[in-house]
């Protein structure tokens, strides 16, 4: 029911990719219509990792709104809006820092792991740190109940349930207890195999051409044994496969299957009926994104609504922060 509140955002670090789209996207625009949700690009969280070149930062929180819409996130059902103009996350940012104990930030497995991977550079900040503190701001400045995440997210979702219980037992229960509302969606590989991913050259933009879409498609790691169309296949080791059972329906995911293992469809015959559906997918999205890069002022009004509402949430729940606070 619209009883139940959603916060959810995504950092604009790059162009977003069907990975995106499938994982956490379509799971967006279904909650739409269940919760009353708050979609936030988190620009300030972009800098927690990419504070040395910010060049980009503007074209990709462009680019993401427009992406946001094409799939279908629909700003008469949903808020979509800029974390950076709502000034209210610095502040209750700032307020919740006061409260959290090092030691809660120091053990978070992500922040572990980050480090490891990007070590030698000088990624080691106060803010990079301070993530999941931000992250919890968000989710608290609309007094959300429930949190889309994925499960590499869940640690940083148990670190905002315990500053809430921190802060509603020292001050006053200011916050419900957000919640994890786990998605089933499955892990889209890229067309090398790995899990499609930003950081690696491996995705299919959302705005990928129909030409782009057929070229990655047709470089797609199959079943490296399978070297004439006489062999038979296994595609439970195919990325195009993997791709058929997201995208296909499930008739047509087990023809291909059998197909496949009885050495009837080649892998390049495959690849181009996988090309076809995507591109046909992908067609009605294609054309909302182009008619949105037409009208770059709807956009910002989009976006200038989506904050004004957000403001209002958030401002009043400072309010009620800074009365419990006695501050
Ligand atoms: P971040 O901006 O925090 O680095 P990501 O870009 O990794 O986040 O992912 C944004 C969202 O898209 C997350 O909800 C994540 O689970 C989802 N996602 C990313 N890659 C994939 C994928 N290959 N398959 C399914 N979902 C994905
Ligand atoms: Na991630």
């Amino acid at each position: 029911s619209k009883n139940h509140r959603i916060m959810s955002g995504m950092r604009p670090t790059a162009k977003l990719h069907l990975g995106n789209m499938m994982g956490a996207l379509m799971n967006w625009v279904k909650l739409q219509d269940e919760y009353e949700c708050f979609y936030s690009i988190v620009d300030w969280h972009a800098l927690t990792t990419g504070y040395n070149d910010t060049s980009g930062l503007k074209g990709y929180i462009r680019e993401m709104v427009i992406d946001w819409l094409s799939v279908g996130l629909d700003p008469e059902k949903c808020n979509i809006f800029v974390q950076s103009q709502i000034k209210e996350h610095a502040e209750l940012h700032l307020l919740l820092s006061m409260i959290t104990p090092l030691s809660w930030l120091e053990r978070c497995p992500t922040y572990k792991e980050q480090l490891r991977q990007l070590e030698g550079r000088e990624i080691n900040t106060y803010g990079f740190l301070g993530y999941p503190v931000l992250m919890t701001a968000d989710i608290l400045a609309y007094k959300a109940d429930l949190v889309p995440v994925g499960e590499d997210q869940a640690p940083h979702l148990e670190l905002a349930r315990e500053i809430v219980r921190r802060f509603n037992y020292l001050y006053k229960p200011v916050f419900p207890e957000p919640e994890a509302l786990y998605t089933e969606a499955k892990v889209l590989p890229g067309i090398d195999g790995r899990k499609m991913s930003k950081s690696y050259d491996n995705y299919i933009a959302i705005s990928a051409t129909p030409e782009e879409i057929r070229q990655k498609v047709m470089m797609m790691v199959t079943d490296p044994a399978r070297i004439k169309k006489s062999d038979p296949g296994h595609p439970e080791i195919c990325t195009v496969y993997a791709f058929n059972k997201v995208f296909a329906e499930e008739e047509r995911v087990k023809e291909l299957e059998e197909s496949c293992k009885n050495a009837k469809i080649g892998c390049v015959e495959c690849k181009k009926r996988l090309a076809d559906l995507l591109v046909k997918f992908m067609e009605p999205i294609r054309e909302r994104r182009i008619s949105l890069e037409k009208n770059p002022e709807l956009v910002n009004d989009i976006l200038n609504t989506g904050a004004k509402k957000a403001r209002e949430v958030a401002s009043k729940t400072l309010e009620e922060v800074r009365e419990a606070m006695k501050i």
